[in-house]
């Protein structure tokens, strides 16, 4: 991993994209006068200039960058440099058409849409580097300059001859030898022995062998993360030469294509774009935020786009209602956002997205419904900064999240093709969302010991070291609780031995068989006299040392165990043989018995970030009742200017933050 410095913000960033290379100077004028009315303070540009700054090869035009930096400046406006390698010029394109991708039908693509490049290519990286190197010693000392961003979501998939001899190169170093690569990739199943290295195709969809081995398939999922990482990499090591700013990229909020917790490691600062469907459950949007905190030990991150109203790509643009991006903006910084940035600051007149949201509309008004709230948002945030920034949060518990297994648990054929990682970690986060019990995400790798509940809910995989881990970490007296299909594999998706062999000795059982539902199929467990609904899979369980405390009520298996405990040295580890709904995970939760934040009612959302000096609470209703939580403290409503304590109601779209200073012990 590379090493990267934690980073500390001055302040909670608010603004988003600006492309100033669209609008003429009056517009600009206009538009610092509206930036400082609706206390902006950061933007980040020029991500889609590169055309604009290189017109041709190595004759770069920062005239008009220079300008605007210099005019933000001027305004007290911050700067998030964007290197603009997301989109190359199509002279690039044209007299190197090695940069151009081909795609998983195997077709050679032609220049347009942006992320469109091969991550691969030299000249790309040669390219790209040469532009991030040229603004990082231009701007590294301007003093709008905040942060740096790089290109924009990565998350192209590439299968162009440079990609295939690079993604040779890759399993050579990873294997060593061909016997290795024959072993590992077990191409003994169906007579797929490779002799030579050359005889090593991509899995695109002219291989449909490659394409649906796991193994090779998560091979190359991995090294297109890799790739990708060292193409994120190539840019930020030329601006580092420069600069000290911190270094970030954005990440998609459709978060499968890469492995984040890698991407992450090569990033200063993680940052994330967040465009919740109307559909999304509000805990679920919380668990993406959480995931993000997770992604770097917990350090603050970026909430690095929203959109301040609706977007444009969905089949039904649907508008924010009044006071919704305040709640997402502050249950993003509830979760550990730093930051509140908007995908876009200027609605563009056309192209793509001339109907997505923005805070400055087509009618260039600051009276309009999206602009006002923008507004009183970016005053809120200005004042309560001081109490947020930099402020971590404290979680007796951990899921167990992992991009290997998300890709080898969807890429399997069987047991179930409606397997959702994603959902099915849901299920389990949902409990501790409703139930006001933090819980961070970690890595595999990360270490278990400071957590009392360790919960592995589709932990499939388990590489080298993870099993002993587990075992070590119940028997000193921790907790774990562990969902269907989990312990079953090593890293390359072979199968460890009797099921669930990585966790079998922890949980005193072993699963002889492994039934499937259909969609929409439910079995049920009985558990503490109540029926709880399960789906997708239902383990046949027999229980070596563990104790039964829930047990299927339907087909051939009806009565036998579904929901198990057991005492492993100082510690207990439960198990749920199926992918519960919530209600089935809480109903454990409480057994278990975490402290939540606060008692609260049902329905709100309510999270604490504290350091050394302060804490401070965030209570949001996302419903269209009054809800009500219980104070532990007296707190001060800095926003109010009075104390509070003992029960407080939150209303219906409303948001409340309290602090309170720590006493210290003498
Ligand atoms: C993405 C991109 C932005 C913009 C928004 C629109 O997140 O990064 O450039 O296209 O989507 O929602
Ligand atoms: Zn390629």
């Amino acid at each position: 991993m590379d090493a990267t410095r934690p980073v500390s913000l001055e302040k909670i960033y608010f603004g988003g994209d600006y492309c100033p290379d669209q609008w003429d100077d009056a517009t600009i004028e206009e538009d610092m006068r509206l930036f400082k009315k609706a206390h902006i303070n950061l933007v980040t540009l020029p991500v889609f200039s590169w055309a604009k700054l290189e017109p041709e090869e190595g004759r770069y035009d920062f005239g008009w960058l220079d300008k605007i930096m210099d005019k933000l400046a001027a305004n007290g406006i911050g700067v998030n440099l964007a290197t603009p390698t997301v989109a190359q010029p199509a002279w690039m394109s044209r007299k190197y058409p090695e940069v151009l991708p081909v795609d998983i039908a195997g077709r050679k693509r032609t220049h347009g849409m942006r992320v469109f490049f091969c991550y691969n290519s030299p000249k790309y990286l040669e390219r790209a580097r040469a532009i991030a190197s040229a603004m990082a010693k231009r701007y590294a000392s301007h003093p709008a300059l905040k942060l740096w961003h790089v290109a924009n979501e990565y998350g192209t998939y590439c299968y162009c001859p440079i990609c295939r001899g690079k993604f040779i190169a890759w399993l050579k170093d990873r294997y060593g030898s061909i016997e290795k690569l024959n072993e590992r990739w077990y191409t003994s199943f169906w007579g797929r022995t490779v002799f030579d290295w050359e005889e090593i195709n991509l899995p695109d969809e002219t291989n449909d062998d490659y394409r649906f081995n796991p193994t090779v398939q998560l091979d190359y999922m991995r090294f297109v993360t890799d790739s990708t990482a060292a193409c994120f990499r190539n840019e930020y090591d030329a601006i580092r030469e420069f600069s000290d700013k911190p270094i970030q990229t954005n990440m998609s909020g459709y978060i499968k294509k890469l492995d984040q917790f890698v991407m992450a490691s090569r990033m200063d600062i993680v940052g994330w774009d967040n465009y919740p469907w109307p559909t999304h459950e509000m805990s679920f949007v919380a668990m993406k935020h959480d995931i993000m905190r997770g992604l770097k030990g917990g350090q603050s991150f970026l909430l690095a786009e929203q959109s301040p109203n609706q977007q444009n790509w969905q089949p039904y643009n649907v508008l924010k209602r009044p006071g919704e991006v305040r709640r997402l903006s502050w249950q993003a910084i509830a979760h550990g956002a730093d930051s509140c940035l908007f995908f876009q600051m200027r609605q563009s007149r056309a192209g793509q997205e001339k109907f997505h949201g923005a805070v400055i509309s087509h009618s260039g008004r600051d009276d309009t419904r999206v602009f006002r709230e923008t507004a009183r948002l970016g005053d809120e945030l200005e004042r309560l900064s001081p109490h947020v920034v930099g402020k971590r949060t404290r979680a007796q518990a951990a899921i167990v999240f992992d991009w290997n297994n998300w890709w080898a648990l969807e890429n399997s054929s069987g047991p179930n093709r409606d397997i959702d990682y994603l959902d099915g970690v849901h299920s389990y986060y949902k409990a501790f969302y409703e139930r006001h019990i933090p819980v961070d995400f970690i890595s595999e790798n990360a270490d278990l010991s400071c957590y009392k509940l360790v919960v592995m809910p589709y932990t499939y995989m388990f590489r080298p070291g993870l099993k002993e881990k587990t075992a070590a970490f119940v028997k000193g007296g921790g907790t774990l609780l562990a969902g269907a299909l989990s312990g079953l594999v090593d890293e390359n998706d072979h199968v460890l031995g009797e099921f669930p062999a990585g966790l079998r000795q922890v949980l005193g059982l072993r699963i002889e068989e492994t039934d499937a539902l259909k969609k929409d199929c439910f079995n049920g467990i009985l558990m503490d006299g109540r029926e709880f609904p399960c789906r997708l899979v239902c383990d046949i369980i027999i229980p070596e040392t563990a104790e039964t405390l829930g047990s299927f009520t339907k087909e051939f298996y009806a009565g036998s165990p579904a929901v198990t405990v057991n005492g492993f040295g100082q510690g207990k580890a439960y198990y749920i043989g199926s992918v519960p709904g919530t209600a089935l995970v809480t109903a454990v939760l409480d057994r278990i018995g975490l402290a939540p934040v606060l008692p609260a009612d049902d329905g709100l959302e309510v999270t604490r970030r504290e350091d050394v000096g302060e804490e401070t609470l965030f209570l949001i209703n996302h419903g269209n009742v009054p809800l009500r939580a219980v104070l532990d403290n007296e707190y001060t409503d800095p926003l109010a200017g009075h104390k509070v304590s003992g029960e407080v109601e939150v209303a219906p779209n409303d948001v409340k933050v309290f602090i309170r200073r720590k006493q210290h012990d003498v």
